[in-house]
């Protein structure tokens, strides 16, 4: 039996593509460079399915130029906002994630951020590394304490409990919006609110842990900035789509928020060159599932998405 062409477009871990190059006859783009738009359709004519990161872009308008060889993109991420999903839809291909198997490690990153964020991680690195630690005083370098504090979730799938679960560990008093509430089994003692408004009065810390929809679109803007408590730090290890970054700095300017912990931007790579001069801005190039077991976890589950698929099962995570 001829084997299914498979495309995939970065570096995933070893393991991933020494699986792959087993099962699959496999190409990899060993480059590791985005695909653009044009190798997607490229792609579309020559391989049956993909495996595709978040940075390739499956846009309606690429999309409808697609071949109609591809059967399945298997994403290798959780987040799907880089695909045109109804118009996937449409074509016919079917469309697979990687939840779960990265909510511990983007939690991880995520209370990196809070704890870096709210300690003044940046300017205290900076000025050891660079020799110019000459003082100390008791009002040096105060920071927000996170212990005990109240702590509000935007988003209480995965990677919102597993954060949840984290700031147990700090005692934190732990406040989420949802578009559901959970039954108590998930919440675990967790105070729902029916709006995100409510949500962030209460947030003296707040994380973001939602999809990027269009409903999401710049969700803290000017006004909901505004609504925070005075000084609350903002973390967000979701999206980018979901932070208006002007009103996120004029929020910094006022001190209506204190600092903010980002592993996301709007423009990504690369990041917003404004935020370079606040320290009280600690950021990370899109990383909370960048772990060796992650990486691998992540490539698994999406073959195991393509071999459900190929062998005739429904994937487990198809969209
Ligand atoms: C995800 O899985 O959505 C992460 O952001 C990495 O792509």
């Amino acid at each position: 039996m001829t084997r299914p062409r498979l495309c995939i477009t970065r570096r995933l871990s070893d393991a991933t593509l020494e699986r792959a190059a087993r099962d699959y006859d496999l190409v990899v783009n060993h480059d590791d460079t985005p695909g653009s738009a044009g190798d997607l359709i490229a792609a579309s004519a020559e391989f049956d399915a993909i495996i595709p990161c978040h940075s390739e872009h499956f846009s309606a308008e690429a999309v409808a130029q697609f071949s109609d060889r591809l059967r399945i993109v298997a994403n290798h991420s959780v987040g799907v906002d880089h695909c045109d999903l109804p118009a996937l839809k449409e074509r016919g291909i079917a469309v697979t994630n990687t939840p779960d198997v990265l909510s511990d490690a983007t939690a991880e990153l995520a209370m990196l951020l809070m704890l870096g964020a709210a300690r003044n991680a940046v300017a205290g690195d900076r000025i050891v590394r660079t020799g110019l630690w000459d003082s100390w005083s008791p009002a040096f370098m105060v920071g927000k304490q996170v212990t005990g504090a109240r702590l509000g979730i935007i988003g209480m799938g995965r990677v919102g409990r597993a954060f949840a679960a984290k700031a147990r560990g700090f005692n934190m008093d732990i406040h989420y919006y949802n578009r559901t509430e959970l039954p108590e089994d998930k919440a675990q003692g967790a105070t729902y609110h029916e709006s995100v408004e409510s949500l962030l009065g209460v947030a003296d810390f707040l994380s973001l842990h939602c999809p990027a929809t269009p409903d999401t679109t710049d969700l803290m803007n000017r006004n909901r900035f505004a609504m925070l408590p005075e000084g609350a730090v903002i973390v967000n290890t979701a999206r980018g789509a979901l932070v208006d970054e002007e009103a996120l700095l004029a929020a910094l300017e006022t001190g209506q928020i204190s600092a903010a912990g980002l592993d996301c931007f709007k423009v990504e790579p690369g990041g917003n060159p404004d935020f370079a001069k606040y320290d009280s801005i600690f950021m990370l190039p899109h990383i909370g599932s960048a772990t060796r077991q992650t990486r691998d976890a992540m490539g698994f589950r999406a073959l195991d998405n393509l071999d459900a698929f190929f062998s005739g099962k429904t994937p487990g995570d198809l969209l």
